[in-house]
């Protein structure tokens, strides 16, 4: 199989043991965007301190009994928290022992773990130093951004692990950051971290200060007296609109396969119709679930351009090499 074939996830004969570890791969992504939403949940509901400030006990217990319903919040949380933490430790097991030494996926499947586990330390710091229920602190701005960015950050590496399963060969690396279209796009994944933070910040502003009307939303917005998080409320579709026109911009400069675009586009455009309703209705969290939704589909997207536009460049320029750094044939043994 030539080099092309081989980045382009050309189809071929798939090993089953591959093909088991990409639907692994692919399951462990889905609980894991569910968990995040769930995260949403507890935000919403103020059920943060459902367990107390115990971690990992839920109020000094291993299974509560007679829980109130924010207690069930939260505990339903960190189960499905642990449950996707076997999930990734389990992908990277079955990379280790499917996929040889020094393969992408190998060292993806580590690095989903690690977020994992950052994903796990920030969940207790968030417990264990009361940032939950009514604190409206900096330091609680400052941790709710940091963990959408991290959950951004694990998606990302799950997305970026299938995208080594699918592809045909052994022992090959992508060169950090090549060709224009990967630079553009990376820019645009830097900008979406940034929206997703604001967004984590206009959330949790929602959530402590919910307002009575849009018309005096808008106006405390303004007001230099409000709280710090109703003030930085106004950034967040800032963010996002010059986000999206970058994004349009890759689209109409054909950046782009015509299937990603189109597929960009309608995600792209649907969140930010979703991003407008959400200020409209003042929040409501079944809406608050779906744009959270949207904004993991959307990096999925990106994330997936990106590595695709690193390959495509890559490739042109014949610019590949094996793993060890030599210029070289891959071995081709493998086919998912
Ligand atoms: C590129 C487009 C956008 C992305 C990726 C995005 C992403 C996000 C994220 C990640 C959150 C935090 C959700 C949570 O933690 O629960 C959020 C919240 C929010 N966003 Fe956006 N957003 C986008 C566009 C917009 C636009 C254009 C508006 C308004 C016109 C908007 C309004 C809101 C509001 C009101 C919230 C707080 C309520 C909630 O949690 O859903 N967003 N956004």
């Amino acid at each position: 199989m030539n080099r092309t074939a081989a980045l382009d996830g050309a189809p071929a004969r798939v090993p089953t043991t591959r093909r088991t570890f990409l639907t692994w791969a692919w399951v462990t992504l889905g609980v894991t965007i569910l968990v995040i939403i769930w995260g949403a949940v507890v935000r919403a509901t103020g059920s943060g301190a459902g367990c107390g400030s115990h971690w990992p006990l839920c109020n000094g217990d291993v299974v509560p009994l007679d829980p109130a319903t924010a207690t069930v919040i939260e505990y339903v949380h960190r189960l499905t928290s642990g449950g996707v933490m076997l999930l990734a430790l389990a992908l990277l097991l079955l990379a280790r022992r499917w996929y040889p030494v020094g393969h992408q996926v190998r060292r993806w499947a580590r690095i989903c773990f690690v977020f994992m586990i950052i994903e796990a330390l920030i969940g207790a710091g968030i417990v264990l130093l009361g940032l939950v229920e009514d604190n409206a602190s900096l330091a609680r701005a400052l941790y709710v951004g940091g963990h959408l960015i991290n959950t951004l950050l694990l998606v990302g590496a799950i997305v970026v692990t299938i995208w080594w399963a699918t592809r045909t060969c052994d022992g090959l690396r992508l060169q950090p950051m090549f060709g224009t279209e990967a630079r553009a796009l990376s820019v645009a994944l830097i900008a979406l971290l940034a929206v997703a933070a604001t967004g984590a910040i206009v959330a949790l502003g929602d959530t402590l200060f919910p307002s009575e009307s849009l018309r005096a939303g808008l106006r405390a917005d303004l007001d230099p007296s409000s709280h710090f998080l109703i003030r930085l409320r106004i950034w967040h579709p800032v963010v996002a609109v010059l986000t999206a026109g970058w994004l349009f911009g890759l689209v109409t400069r054909g950046h782009m396969a015509t299937s990603t675009s189109r597929l960009l586009v309608a995600v792209l455009v649907g969140q930010l119709l979703l991003g407008a309703v959400n200020l409209l209705l003042l929040a409501p969290l079944w809406l608050q679930m779906a744009h959270l939704l949207v904004s993991n589909l959307l990096w999925i997207v990106v994330v997936w351009a990106w590595m695709d536009a690193r390959a495509a460049a890559q490739v042109r320029a014949g610019a590949t090499s094996a793993a060890d750094g030599r210029k070289g044939e891959w071995s081709t043994n493998a086919v998912v």
